[in-house]
């Protein structure tokens, strides 16, 4: 007998020996490709073939399926059976096939309807008994599919939380083959997950850590603060211990929270990575992202044959952390420039050319010399000048360039420490560093590079920065005396423009200047 279903487009009919189901797969970055599944049986020697550009996984998939409906009482097709990936032209990568093509095959063989599977994708990994694995993506493929018209997804149970964060579509979670089988042939009722994005972000926990936390260290708090307000990227240089992580991961706290858009964007890339799972399913807080030192180039920028988000996306809308900075390999902090420049990051590989969000505040941490205690009052330093020179220069120039501040941290004294005054609470930085992005938002409306200071474009630096005589004067003394590079005469003016911000000041004063100037601690040459 002649037999055929289509499932999916269309409603469901009965004209062939083909059985279609279909699903996603999260080939392209960030965004998920529709993969269409034909299953067709036909006459000749039994056997299964599969076609259209599957790699390795996908092929074993066809173990994986079959073991998995034997181990699930199904029955497995008797005639030749063709196994169709469509469009043929794009790879299709990783074993997120399993549950579509189980589905085709079980339809097939029991020669069953799946009238569920109408305007429905369905997407998971099989495990040998059966049960349904968690897969990557799925929060872009929920997106994908409310854009092109279905009304619902199948996925893992794990994976339907993050799904579900996507408004106007149904998901269902399903934990096994056969509850996913039962529920397309409707002989089982599943409850949709919801989820609401907008009232998760609302429900969010406050912050576990906090600024009060940290004893003294006024001035690093205060370069922080101005870092923050004016998006600027920050380098912390200290002795060990002397609270520079303590810092840095306190740094997401007093940054702006997240808006809706930003934490569903970040919570796609989690969502490709695989990060996600059923208790942590939204991304609402700002990343913090702290990779080591050796960490490889795909890992940090993203990469590999099926070209997944690197740390510089995963860190995107939140800090990326890079403590001892002079360790990290010098092509490793060149790859950063791009990102740091363009807040998206690009990679080509033979699979094609990808690119993913990269906006990320950099943070990063150094000792002031290989042993630490260069300049410790307390300690000595038993580095040579030229041992100090050599370290200092594993850091290239244009990427210090990109880092508006620098400030020290020194070691904290016993007696700040063991002193009991709580500092400031980080909701009263961020309710400051929120007036000062306030004033810029104003500013930089209709711009096309978000509105902080640290991305001003450089013809506006001129109309932005305006300096009386005093400053100016003072700031061209700054340059003689410390041999500032052009470069970073512009950015002790935006630095400037983001201090006047904080004090609501429109004009720029000596004051803003003089603090501004502080901040390029590399550029003066403490070092030697
Ligand atoms: N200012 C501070 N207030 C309170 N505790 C502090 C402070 N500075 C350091 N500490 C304590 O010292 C510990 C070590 O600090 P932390 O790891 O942040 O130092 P570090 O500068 O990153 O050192 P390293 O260079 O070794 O990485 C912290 O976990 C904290 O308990
Ligand atoms: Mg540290
Ligand atoms: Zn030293």
């Amino acid at each position: 007998m002649q037999y055929r279903l289509r499932w999916g487009w269309g409603s469901l009919f009965d004209c062939g020996p083909h059985a279609y189901t279909r699903l996603f797969s999260g080939i392209a970055g960030v965004d998920a490709v529709p993969v269409e599944v034909e299953v067709n049986t036909g006459s000749g020697n039994p056997a299964v073939i599969v076609v259209g550009l599957p790699d390795a996984a996908v092929r074993e998939s066809k173990d994986r399926v079959a073991t998995a409906i034997s181990n699930s009482a199904f029955r497995w097709p008797r005639e030749r059976t063709t196994i169709n990936l469509a469009p043929a032209d794009i790879k299709k990568e990783g074993p997120s096939f399993d549950l579509p093509i189980a589905l085709g095959m079980i339809a097939a063989a029991e020669r069953a309807e799946l009238p569920r599977l109408e305007r429905c994708f369905a997407v998971g990994e099989l495990a040998l008994t059966g049960e349904i694995r968690p897969i990557k993506g799925a929060l872009p493929i929920a997106v994908e599919a409310r854009a092109r018209g279905m009304k619902a997804v199948v996925l893992p149970a794990q994976n339907a939380p993050e799904a579900a964060i996507v408004e106007g579509i149904d998901v269902y979670g399903v934990s096994t083959l056969r509850e996913a089988y039962e529920f397309l042939s409707r002989r089982r009722e599943i409850a949709p997950i919801r989820g609401n994005a907008a009232s998760l972000l609302a429900a969010e926990s406050p912050d576990e850590i906090d600024f009060s936390e940290v004893k003294g260290q006024h001035q690093v708090k205060r370069a922080i603060e101005v870092a923050v307000a004016g998006g600027h990227n920050l380098l912390l240089i200290g002795p060990p211990g002397s609270g520079k992580s303590m810092l840095a991961k306190r740094i997401p706290t007093v940054l702006p929270p997240m808006s809706l858009d930003e934490a569903i964007e970040t919570t796609r890339i989690h969502s490709v990575c695989g990060l996600l799972n059923s208790t942590h399913a939204f991304v609402s807080k700002r990343p913090f992202r702290s990779p080591h030192h050796t960490i490889s180039d795909v890992g940090l920028l993203g990469g590999s044959t099926n070209i997944t988000p690197g740390e510089v996306s995963v860190a995107h809308n939140g800090v990326l952390f890079l403590d001892e900075l002079p360790e990290f390999k010098r092509s490793t902090l060149e790859v950063m420039r791009q990102p740091l420049e363009d807040g998206t990051v690009t990679i080509s590989r033979a699979a094609g050319t990808m690119t993913f969000p990269a906006g990320f505040m950099l943070v990063a941490a150094m000792n002031p010399c290989p042993c630490g205690y260069f300049g410790d009052p307390q300690r000595e330093c038993r580095c040579s000048p030229a041992q100090i020179e050599r370290y200092r220069n594993r850091i290239s120039g244009p990427l210090l360039d990109r880092i508006d501040i620098h400030v020290e941290a020194p070691a904290v004294v016993f007696k700040e420490l063991s002193g009991g005054q709580a500092g400031e609470p980080s909701s009263a930085i961020r309710e400051r560093v929120l007036g000062a992005r306030a004033l810029q938002r104003s500013r930089f409306e209709g711009a096309s590079t978000p509105p902080v200071n640290a991305r001003m474009a450089h013809k506006r630096i001129k109309e932005c920065c305006a300096l009386d005589a005093a400053s100016t004067e003072m700031l061209r003394h700054a340059m003689e005396d410390l041999h500032l590079s052009a470069r970073a005469y512009d950015r002790i003016l935006k630095v400037s423009r983001t201090i006047a911000d904080l004090a609501g000041s429109e004009a720029i004063t000596s004051d803003h200047i003089g603090e501004a100037i502080q901040y390029r601690t590399l550029d003066r040459r403490l070092w030697v």
